[in-house]
């Protein structure tokens, strides 16, 4: 089986779908609104573990990314709740972990998801662009994965990571090219159109602020290598209940619900969930699922 999904239709569907805008985030929307709950999260991580083709997981790919060999001390950047480390943490046998998150209710959340395991575990509330409480060479591994895009002011953030990480270690920013999720986005601006919805709804992913197609220059700015991983996977989805909790509450309309609006009353929500359940349900009729293409990776940095 495949696993690149990347064909030549859907890039040339990425140009005639995918703004050259996109949404943007303070990480105080996040800490308010997002991650006040893990419920947000909690959906994510069920939809791509349970809805995945490729045979090899994210957690796979990161392990091969980080090179663990189980006395690594290594720092979680935007930890949430805590569910990436939960995999990790058997490769840190004899290490430790420090996990640190702006929300407090994740952070939470992973804190009560590792309590009592063997490897020790330290828990920071703060914004990953003030490092300042960690003292430097403390780190063998440095992560970021799918936070970048709210944080402040990267090159703080970057510098910090680089004086707290030890030489020899590596930095694992992980995020996806703006073309992830396509069709995700094709079946929501049809809606959007067909509704005809405010022009300022058409924006991409905010991870368009730093994605694997323009983080690189940012990067090399702070670290002397920094080397692209990528990693593809599809979901398909034969019913779409799923894929609408998906759509609704794990990326809030693609972002079209992020923020308080006062055109956009729960009639339009409604509307426009109609609208695109339509037409995953006319895709499953018509192929037996639909299927979501995730464009996603890691910045390696040394
Ligand atoms: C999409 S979640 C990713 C969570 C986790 N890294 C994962 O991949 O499962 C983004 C996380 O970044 C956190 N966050 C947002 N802005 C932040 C900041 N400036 N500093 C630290 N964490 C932040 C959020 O609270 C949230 O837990």
């Amino acid at each position: 089986m495949t696993t690149d999904f990347r064909t030549p239709a859907l890039d040339a569907l990425a140009k005639t779908i995918i703004p050259g805008e996109h949404f943007e985030f303070s990480a105080e929307t996040a800490r308010d609104r997002f991650f006040n709950d893990s419920r947000m999260l909690v959906v994510k991580q069920w939809v791509h573990n349970t809805f995945r083709t490729n045979p090899a997981s994210m957690l796979e790919h990161m392990l091969g990314n980080l090179a663990l060999t189980g006395t690594e001390d290594l720092l979680d950047l935007g930890c949430g709740n805590g569910f990436i480390l939960e995999g990790l943490r058997p490769h840190l046998a004899d290490g430790s972990i420090t996990g640190l998150d702006i929300a407090p209710a994740v952070l939470d959340a992973a804190r009560q998801r590792l309590h009592g395991t063997a490897t020790p575990c330290t828990w920071i509330e703060g914004s990953a662009d003030d490092l300042s409480s960690l003292g430097d060479d403390t780190f063998d591994r440095v992560m970021a994965n799918y936070m970048i895009h709210y944080v402040p002011d990267l090159d703080r953030c970057f510098a910090g990571v680089r004086r707290v990480m030890r030489p020899g270690g590596i930095f694992q920013l992980t995020t996806d090219r703006t073309d992830r999720m396509l069709e995700m986005y094709q079946v929501h601006f049809t809606a959007l159109r067909d509704m005809n919805a405010p022009e300022d709804l058409f924006k991409a992913t905010p991870k368009g602020r730093l994605s694997l197609d323009n983080g690189t220059p940012q990067l090399r700015a702070h670290f002397e290598h920094v080397q692209v991983v990528t990693w593809q996977d599809q979901l398909r989805f034969t019913d779409p209940d799923p894929f609408m909790r998906f759509y609704e509450v794990g990326h809030n309309h693609c972002c079209a619900s992020s923020e308080p609006d006062e055109r956009l009353d729960d009639g339009f929500f409604r509307e426009l969930r109609d609208r695109v359940r339509a037409q995953v349900t006319e895709a499953i009729t018509t192929n037996g699922y639909f299927a979501v293409t995730k464009f996603t990776g890691s910045f390696l940095c040394r």
